[in-house]
């Protein structure tokens, strides 16, 4: 089989505001990202993907989009957009954007016309309904920001629908010129240059044509969570919705759709794999409410690999700009720093294509924001506490006042750290967790069984999770301690070609038999027959 980047590699997620800004205005920008690839490239990525950077009022910071077919100044140009395609993949580094189907920003021309004009070909575009008798909403769906999830439009005296926001009113993927439309939205890319697409609340873009009332869990709060969302998002016909865009796709080389499928039941999410005719690959986001504890993470693991249908392959992620980071989720006192590292030999031995987000190879934690500077619309309309900002902060670049992401004051505050937890810091520390980052990514990248391979859970003690990764000839054992003790595993008696330990500093056993696993390390070894 020939490599194929976004199965064979490891792709890293940017959120633009954040990552570097070079027009000195505080905010991040595709001009930023460009300079600095040759991170991106040290690291060892295979592929980056931008979180929305296309024209928006930013009421949800770029998921809500006013033009799908542009790139928001305050990001810079289409002009920029292209430069930054054409490096990225003079390093090896493949682009894939966000797009955002289920919901158009208010703003956008297109709801524009559609609330203006009830006769307007574009009324169909949106979902408008007539209230019910009374007045009262068409049916009793709730907004995931919170509150109904229909807003009422006086002048042309219908409501309309919105998953999110207000200010994101959701499209009509009934409607056949919507979906040409997108269609074109996803070519227009495509010839850009662009390899690939993450798909924003895909499960959401197909409900009941009848518009049903979700049934209410008996007992509950109420809100959100109070209903079983049956009506709401996931209906079957979002199948064929996806098989459309797939056939988009593949009118290209080498294209890909990863889509984020927010759905709880894991053999739901699966479907979205279809017979290798809808997405490339569904994120399975179990590990981001997993608790530090090997055998919970054992059997989310092994659960997922085993729903991917045959044709398909999984993707794993730790961290992204909706959940709290990573190395904060799995924190401690003691061996915070440890997990860490733990967390990412994990993720990059595992059978299936890593997403890193931007930071988490320096360990970056979320930052604590003062009331009066939180920006994520959550804040507001659900609760400070489930603001995703802590999550969004300025990458720390080096120990500069602006930490090398900006001359400006940025738009978040930057960690109280970050003059000791840095890109420039970590790259001069040959033990540092951005090395190790580094030195997975290649161990990984040289290794058919680690890139490629099976996986099967092996016999270890309690705490500690061990699996085999093979392919071929190729083997790679790695065993993982999650508790604060010191750990002995059986790993096998063959001769060893290589490997790697979370905590550097021991050396590799000559034989794997049998391994000490000090407190909270981790251990991948390369069998010698597989070289
Ligand atoms: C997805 C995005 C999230 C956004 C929401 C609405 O869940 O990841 O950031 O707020 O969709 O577009």
């Amino acid at each position: 089989m020939e490599w194929l980047w976004w199965r064979d590699g490891v792709l890293y997620q940017i959120y633009p505001r954040s990552f570097m800004d070079a027009s000195g205005d505080g905010v991040g920008d595709l001009e930023g990202i460009r300079r600095r690839l040759d991170h991106l490239a040290w690291l060892g990525v295979d592929g980056i993907w931008i979180s929305p950077c296309f024209p928006s009022p930013m009421a949800d910071f770029g998921y809500d989009v006013a033009d799908y077919r542009d790139i928001d100044p305050l990001f810079g140009s289409l002009e920029d957009f292209d430069r930054l395609v054409r490096d990225a993949h003079a390093h090896g580094i493949r682009v894939v954007l966000d797009l955002v189907p289920n919901h158009s920003s208010d703003r956008h021309p297109w709801f524009l016309e559609s609330r203006a004009d009830p006769a307007s070909p574009k009324r169909d575009w949106y979902v408008w309904r007539d209230p019910k008798p009374g007045g009262a909403p068409p049916n009793n769906w709730i907004s995931i920001f919170g509150g109904p999830a229909w807003e009422w439009d006086e002048p042309t005296g219908q409501y309309f629908l919105h998953s999110f926001l207000k200010e994101q009113p959701d499209l009509n993927w009934r409607n056949p010129e919507l979906v040409r439309e997108m269609h074109g939205v996803l070519r227009f890319w495509f010839e850009r240059g662009v390899d690939g697409f993450r798909i924003d609340v895909i499960q959401r873009i197909a409900k009941d044509p009848a518009l049903r009332d979700n049934p209410e869990i008996a007992d509950s709060p109420g809100g959100y969570g109070g209903q079983r969302h049956v009506h709401d998002e996931n209906h079957p016909d979002v199948h064929g919705m996806l098989r459309g865009l797939r056939a988009v796709a593949d009118e290209y080389p080498e294209r890909m759709l990863v889509g984020e499928v927010y759905l709880r039941d894991p053999a739901e999410v699966a479907k979205y794999y279809g017979q290798g005719d809808q997405l490339h690959l569904a994120f399975n986001f179990a590990l981001l409410f997993t608790p530090w504890d090997a055998q919970r993470f054992g059997a989310e693991i092994q659960a997922w690999d085993s729903l991917v249908p045959a044709e398909g392959w999984p993707v794993h992620v730790l961290s992204n700009h909706d959940a709290p980071r990573h190395a904060s989720r799995w924190d401690d006192p003691e061996h915070g720093e440890a997990r860490a590292r733990l967390a990412a030999m994990l993720l990059l031995t595992l059978r299936g294509t890593p997403f890193l987000y931007y930071g988490e190879e320096i360990g970056m934690r979320n930052v604590e924001i003062p009331r009066e500077r939180l920006q994520d619309p959550l804040a507001h309309t659900l609760h400070p506490s489930v603001a995703r900002d802590p999550e969004r902060t300025p990458m720390q670049w080096d120990a500069s006042a602006g930490s090398g992401f900006t001359r400006a004051p940025p738009w978040l505050p930057l960690a109280r750290d970050a003059a000791l937890r840095n890109v420039e810091r970590q790259r001069a520390e040959r033990s540092s967790l951005l090395w190790l980052y580094r030195d997975l990514i290649a161990l990984r990248r040289r290794t058919p069984a680690l890139q490629r391979g099976s996986f099967r859970r092996l016999e270890s003690p309690d705490g500690v999770l061990a699996y085999e990764r093979r392919a071929g000839a190729s083997v790679a054992r790695i065993a993982l301690n999650f508790t604060p003790e010191a750990q002995r595993v059986e790993l096998g008696a063959e001769p060893l070609a290589g490997g790697l330990r979370s905590a550097y500093g021991t050396p590799l056993p000559a034989a794997p038999e049998p391994v000490e696993l000090a407190p909270s390390e981790g251990i991948v070894l390369v069998v010698a027959a597989s070289r």
